[in-house]
């Protein structure tokens, strides 16, 4: 997928629409056969196409019953015999090949139901207009206060796996989807995240460790998320906040690159999908006014793909990834012809609030 390309990598000098839904249509219809690596992260990779189509306006050529129906079809159902205090989490698992019958279910370690596979299926069933009140909430809620860490963090499946503001991030998003704060201990999250913020203003996925865009979106996302955090604070000028305001928007002003790109983090080169990790904080901060927006358009665009959809770095390949987060970038931009998203919760305004 990462391959280079010898022919000329940007036709269009501007955001090339009508191609990026073409390129969308085939991801729709069959993926390719490079994403069977990717099989396990299923729901991740559906939810990267269907809230592309919604940003590009085009949701209208998917059946939205049958969409439905087929994520739902993925939910892990508690058994009667199981025992929450077993430590399992019910939630999404992320692809039919992590499904196992359900004899086999009775082996706790066999559920791998997965907190990005989970948000992932509820973010598809927002973006679709269903109606929450419909489904089992209650066993994904309970059962995800298992996942919780005595540091506050989460681990991602019930099993174990590394503890970090992913999790937490996810966690957070699925409470705020399911309109119910009982599957996880708000304060301890938050105490967590704000250990993560580094001595240069960005947090790091775990305490300590190096600043980094994905996880300062994680950090800053969650924390609006989980109502410790009020919007627009640079705007309205606010520097006192239960974060240290300055010296983040000091380290996000750092992130753009020379070729007006964004890198996730220092001595790295411009990515196309750090464009809405750092822009989307920045835009959640109310300090839009610190994105160089023309060159950043500019730079963009050398990654837009002649087949559509957009690469990692120039001269690459497309992918869905890198494609979701370049037209979520666009959006960021305020490009006419895009609806514009709720960046806490990485799907549309009008998914989420119906605007
Ligand atoms: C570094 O990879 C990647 C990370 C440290 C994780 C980043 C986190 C996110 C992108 C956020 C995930 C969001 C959700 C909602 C779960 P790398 O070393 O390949 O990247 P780099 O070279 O660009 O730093
Ligand atoms: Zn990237």
């Amino acid at each position: 997928m990462a391959s280079k390309l010898t022919e000329p990598f940007s036709i269009d000098p501007s955001f090339d629409k009508d191609r990026h839904v073409r390129f969308l249509d085939m991801m729709y219809e069959l993926l390719p056969s490079d994403y069977e690596s990717q099989e396990i992260n299923h729901l991740t990779l559906a939810y990267f196409t269907l809230s592309s189509l919604d940003i590009l306006g085009a949701l209208d050529r998917v059946d939205k019953e049958a969409i439905v129906a087929w994520v739902l079809s993925f939910q892990a159902h508690k058994e009667e015999q199981d025992d929450l205090r077993s430590g399992q989490f019910y939630g999404f698992l992320g692809s039919r090949s992590s499904q196992f019958p359900a004899d086999a279910l009775k082996n706790s370690n066999c559920n791998s139901s997965h907190l990005a596979s989970t948000y992932s299926a509820l973010a598809i069933l927002k973006i679709l207009g269903y109606d929450f009140s419909l489904f089992d909430s209650g066993s994904i809620l309970r059962s995800m206060r298992n996942l919780q860490q005595p540091d506050g963090s989460f681990m991602p499946i019930h099993i174990g796996a590394e503890a970090d503001l992913r999790f937490v991030y996810c966690a957070a998003a699925i409470s705020y989807l399911l309109g119910d704060w009982t599957g996880m201990d708000k304060e301890m999250a938050k105490e967590y995240i704000l250990n993560c913020q580094s001595y240069d203003g960005g947090f790091g996925l775990c305490p300590g460790l190096e600043s980094h865009g994905g996880a300062t979106y994680c950090a800053i996302a969650s924390l609006r998320l989980m109502g410790f955090m009020e919007d627009d604070l640079i705007s309205k000028g606010v520097s006192s906040s239960i974060i240290d305001i300055p010296v983040l928007l000091d380290w996000m002003m750092q992130r753009q690159a020379a070729d007006a790109g964004y890198q996730g983090r220092l001595n790295k080169p411009s990515d196309t999908c750090y464009a809405f990790w750092v822009g989307g904080v920045l835009k959640i901060l109310g300090g839009s006014k610190f994105v160089n927006k023309d060159a950043l358009r500019d730079s963009l665009l050398t990654c837009q793909s002649v087949y559509g959809g957009f690469s990692k770095f120039p001269g690459e390949l497309p992918e869905l990834y890198h494609s979701y987060y370049g037209f979520s970038a666009y959006s960021l931009l305020d490009e006419p012809t895009l609806n514009s998203l709720c960046v806490e919760l990485g799907i549309t305004k009008r998914a989420a609030f119906g605007s």
